[in-house]
């Protein structure tokens, strides 16, 4: 059986001002009409079983969320297998080993499905084909990632160096993984070709993840383990130990385990895939006007190119300028320009510093 299970928990700071703590980007609808978590959901929600089951979403999230995440669940008919919540935020490495752990107490044979919150992906039935290739190699315990054809060499990504044949259909061993390498490295993997962006969804057993990250981060896979063992149980949410995972170090499952087992493999992905991750991303996503310009809310436009303009509580007027992001909300106004839209999440290191 398959346990799709979904990672809600990041901040998406470079989403500010829209996104916010409170309100992170993937409990917003910053795409379509429906929020991103709730695209996650329906994107493997009540698919037909092929040749595994597909078992209802596992949620991971803040504790601060959890009303949120269970409203978007009921809004959209889906009913979660539950909802996990962190007291505090530990990275991707002890969420990921939290859902584990409560997955193998469920069914010892468990294969989990991890889905970021967050991600756009066009074609819906390339991605079920992409899992249902990758489950053939994940049965013997290697741990699947689905690689994306690189289209510049960003930074914020991890990468993957695919290898030999492993034995299925459209699937490779994994030579190396580096995550989110310095530029000039980055370009020489672009140029290099056989390099896949890591798509940060991965699909292996839940007992395979947990040994690997045993024996790289024991800490995290002790902690992770104990925050389950005692957790506490009302309606659909799982609480996690308190004081397990706050005491549970902080890291990527990308640097804890990807970056460090020999077992992993990948699938190549085709999905139309995109993560999101900042407003000039969005920009892409985003249906455009014949100038290339993308508006939402109450907006002016004059003599205005490639720009994305935002308006939540205002009338925003915006004239002769191209390549910008325009986003004002109810109390804070963002212009930057579109090359420079990696440096927002500094906006949101200052401001921390201020409170
Ligand atoms: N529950 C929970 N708890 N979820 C978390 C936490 C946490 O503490 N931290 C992050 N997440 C969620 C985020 O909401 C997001 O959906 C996903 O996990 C990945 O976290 P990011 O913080 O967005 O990671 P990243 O973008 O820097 O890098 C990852 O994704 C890239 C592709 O988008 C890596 O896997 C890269 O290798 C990959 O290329
Ligand atoms: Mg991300």
């Amino acid at each position: 059986k398959i346990y799709p299970v979904i990672l809600s928990g990041g901040a998406g700071t470079r989403l500010w001002p829209l996104s916010r703590a409170v309100l992170p980007k993937q409990l917003l609808p910053l795409v379509a009409d429906k929020t991103m978590l709730q695209e996650t959901a329906l994107r493997v929600a009540g698919r037909a079983a092929t040749s595994a089951e597909l078992m209802p979403p596992l949620v991971v999230c803040g504790n601060e969320h959890r009303f949120l995440v269970a409203e978007q669940m009921r809004e959209i008919g889906v009913k979660p297998l539950g909802i996990l919540l962190e007291p505090v935020g530990r990275n991707t490495a002890p969420a990921v080993a939290a859902a584990a752990h409560y997955l193998k107490a469920i069914d010892a044979d468990a294969i989990m499905l991890v889905l970021p919150a967050d991600h756009v992906i066009n074609d819906v039935d390339a991605f079920h084909q992409a899992v249902e290739r990758a489950l053939v190699m994940v049965k013997d315990g290697s741990l699947a990632t689905f690689g994306i054809v690189p289209t510049a060499p960003e930074t914020g990504y991890g990468y993957i160096q695919s290898g030999a044949g492993a034995g299925a259909e459209q699937c490779f061993k994994v030579d190396r993984f580096v995550e989110k390498p310095n530029r000039e490295t980055a370009e020489g993997f672009v140029a290099a070709g056989n390099y896949y962006w890591n798509s940060g969804m991965f699909l292996f057993r839940a007992d395979a993840y947990i040994a690997e990250l045993a024996k790289f981060q024991p800490e995290i896979a002790a902690a992770a383990e104990a925050a389950v063992l005692k957790d506490y149980r009302d309606l659909d949410f799982c609480r996690l130990d308190e004081a397990a995972f706050t005491a549970c170090p902080s890291d990527s499952i990308d640097y804890a385990v990807m970056e460090k087992t020999q077992h992993a493999v990948v699938v190549p992905a085709d999905i139309g895939w995109n993560d999101v991750g900042s407003w000039s991303a969005l920009h892409d996503v985003l249906p455009k006007d014949a100038n290339g310009n993308v508006t939402r809310g109450d907006v002016y436009l004059d003599g205005v190119q490639g720009t994305l303009v935002r308006a939540e509580s205002r009338i925003v007027a915006v004239v002769g300028v191209k390549d910008l992001v325009v986003v004002e909300t109810n109390d804070a106004v963002l212009v930057a320009h579109k090359d420079q839209v990696q440096r927002v999440k500094q906006i949101v290191d200052h401001l921390k510093t201020k409170d």
